[in-house]
C-alpha cells in the first residue's frame, strides 16, 4: 500500500472519512495535514456512529498511529472535547501525536470569524465559525502562536498578551465587539496544555522513519479541491490548502514521498456555506438527495445544498491534485431515479467550455451541459460486487470514468465500514 492521499475532489464532505476508517485497516499511520474543526468526518463502524473533527478517522483502528500535523490548525477546547467523546467510547487515544509547529485557534480568531462575515452582510463566505481564517490569517502573518510556544509558559503568555491587545484594537476599533481579557485566554489555555502536552513531538520525524520502513502511511484530506484557498472557487473556500499538493507543506515531507492520490466523490454533488454551484438543483429531487443522503452538516448542522454530478470539477481535481484513481461514494442514495443526469460541460454563449474557470464572473456566466442516463434500484445497499450492481449503475460508474479521465477503484453503497464494492 505504501503512501496515500485521499482528498475530497468536490466540495467537501465526500465521504473522506469512511474511506480512511476502511483504508486504515490496512496502514500503521494516518496523517492529517491542513484544516482544522471546520471538518467533519462521519464514521460508522457496526452501527456505531463517530463524527471527528479534528483527530484523524484512523483512530478507531486500535494500533494505528495518528498524527495531526503541523499544517493543521488546532482548536484546544475542540481537541479535548474529542478526545473526550473517544474515551468515554471505549476508544483509545494513547496513539496520537500532535506537531509542534501546529498553529493554535483562539477565542479572538473565532470572534473575529464571527465579525468578519457579519460585516460582509449578503456577501458572507458561509464560514463554519471556528476561526479557522483568522487562525491562517495569523500564521501567514507571522504573529500565530503554535503548540510549541504552548508548552513554554513564559514565552505563551508573552505571545498571547500581545496577541490579544492587537486583537482587541481589531475587534473594538473596527468592527465595535467587546474586546477580550488575555489572563482568562491564558488561564483557559495552560489549563489545556497539561492534558495536550503528552501528544505533542516533532511529527515529522515520526512520519519520515515510517515512509523510510516501508510502512503503509494514510493522508487524511479535510475539505475539498473547490475549498482550496488557491484552487477553489476563491474567495469562497476556506483558508488551506485541501489539494493534493498541500499535503507536503502541512505535514512536513517531500512530494516524491507519495505514492498514489486518491480523489473521493459523491456519486453527485453537495457544498455547505456559500458561493457558486452550477449543478445545483432546487427543485423536488435536489430535496429527494438532501432527505434520503442525510445531506446536512456533520459539523454545522446546516442542509447541504445538493445538484447533480460535475464532471468539469472533477476533472479539474484530478488535474490538480494527480489523482492516480476516485472513489464514488453515496451510488445508493442515487438509486431510485427514473433518470439520472451529469454535467459534461458548460455553455457560456455561444461556446461550451469543459474546464473549471478561474473567475466566478466567468462561472456565474456558464449554463450546465447534461447528459441523461437511466437510473438504477433504489436499494443496493446489499451489493460488494461490482458485476452485481445494476447494469445502470455500472454504465454511470463507466461514463464517470471516461468522463473525469480517471479510474474508479472503489464505489460506496451506505455508510458502513464494509458497504463498499472494491474494483480490481
Ligand atoms: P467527509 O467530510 O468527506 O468525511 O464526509 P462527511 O462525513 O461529512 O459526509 C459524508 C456522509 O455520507 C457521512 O454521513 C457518511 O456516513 C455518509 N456516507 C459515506 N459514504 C456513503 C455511501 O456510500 N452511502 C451512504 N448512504 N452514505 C455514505
Ligand atoms: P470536510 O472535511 C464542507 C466550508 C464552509 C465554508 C467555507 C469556509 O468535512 O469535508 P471555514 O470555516 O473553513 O473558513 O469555511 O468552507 N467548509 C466545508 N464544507 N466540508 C468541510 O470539511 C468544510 N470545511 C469548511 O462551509 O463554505
Ligand atoms: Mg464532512
Amino acid at each position: 500500500m505504501a503512501t496515500k492521499v485521499v482528498i475530497g475532489a468536490q466540495w467537501g464532505d465526500e465521504g473522506k472519512g469512511k474511506i480512511i476508517d476502511i483504508l486504515a485497516q490496512q496502514a500503521e499511520v494516518v496523517v492529517r495535514s491542513q484544516g482544522g474543526n471546520n471538518a467533519g468526518h462521519t464514521v460508522e463502524v457496526k452501527g456505531e456512529q463517530y463524527k471527528l473533527h479534528l483527530i484523524p478517522s484512523g483512530i478507531l483502528n486500535p494500533g494505528t498511529l495518528c498524527i495531526i500535523g503541523n499544517g493543521v490548525v488546532i482548536d484546544p477546547g475542540a481537541l479535548l472535547e474529542e478526545l473526550d467523546m473517544l474515551t468515554k467510547r471505549g476508544i483509545s487515544t494513547d496513539n496520537l501525536k500532535i506537531d509542534a509547529r501546529a498553529h493554535i485557534i483562539f477565542p479572538y480568531h473565532r470572534e473575529l470569524d464571527r465579525l468578519s462575515e457579519a460585516a460582509r452582510g449578503k456577501e458572507d463566505i458561509g464560514t463554519t465559525g471556528r476561526g479557522i481564517g483568522p487562525a491562517y490569517m495569523d500564521k501567514a502573518e507571522r504573529s500565530g502562536i503554535r503548540m510549541c510556544d504552548l508548552m513554554n509558559e513564559e514565552v505563551f503568555i508573552e505571545k498571547v498578551k500581545r496577541n490579544v491587545f492587537i486583537k482587541n484594537q481589531i475587534i473594538e476599533k473596527v468592527y465595535g465587539g467587546s474586546p477580550l481579557n488575555a489572563d482568562d485566554i491564558i488561564k483557559e489555555y495552560l489549563e489545556y496544555a497539561k492534558h495536550i502536552k503528552k501528544y505533542v513531538c516533532d511529527t515529522t520525524i515520526l512520519l519520515y522513519e515510517a515512509i523510510k520502513a516501508g510502512k503503509n502511511v494514510l493522508f487524511e484530506g479535510a475539505q475539498g479541491t473547490l475549498l482550496d484557498l488557491d484552487l477553489g472557487t476563491y474567495p469562497y473556500v476556506t483558508s488551506s490548502h485541501p489539494v493534493s499538493g498541500g499535503v507536503c507543506i502541512g505535514a512536513g515531507i517531500g512530494p516524491t514521498m507519495i505514492d498514489e492520490c486518491i480523489g473521493v466523490v459523491k456519486a453527485y454533488l453537495t457544498r455547505v456555506g456559500k458561493g457558486p454551484f452550477p449543478t445545483e438543483l432546487f427543485d423536488e429531487i435536489g430535496e429527494r438527495i438532501r432527505r434520503k443522503g442525510n445531506e446536512y452538516g456533520t459539523t454545522t448542522g446546516r442542509p447541504r445544498r445538493c445538484g447533480w454530478f460535475d464532471a468539469v470539477i472533477v476533472k479539474y481535481a484530478v488535474r490538480t491534485s494527480g489523482l492516480t484513481s476516485i472513489v464514488v461514494n453515496k451510488m445508493d442514495t442515487l438509486g431510485g431515479l427514473d433518470k439520472v443526469k451529469i454535467c459534461v460541460g458548460y455553455k457560456k454563449g455561444d461556446e461550451i467550455i469543459t474546464e473549471f474557470p478561474p473567475s466566478l464572473e466567468e462561472l456565474a456566466l456558464c449554463e450546465p451541459v447534461y447528459e441523461e442516463m437511466d437510473g438504477w434500484e433504489e436499494n443496493i445497499g446489499h451489493i460488494r460486487k461490482y458485476e452485481d450492481l445494476p447494469e445502470n449503475a455500472r454504465k454511470y460508474i463507466e461514463r464517470l470514468e471516461q468522463l473525469c479521465g480517471v479510474k474508479v477503484s472503489m464505489i460506496g453503497v451506505g455508510p458502513g465500514r464494509d458497504q463498499n464494492i472494491i474494483r480490481a
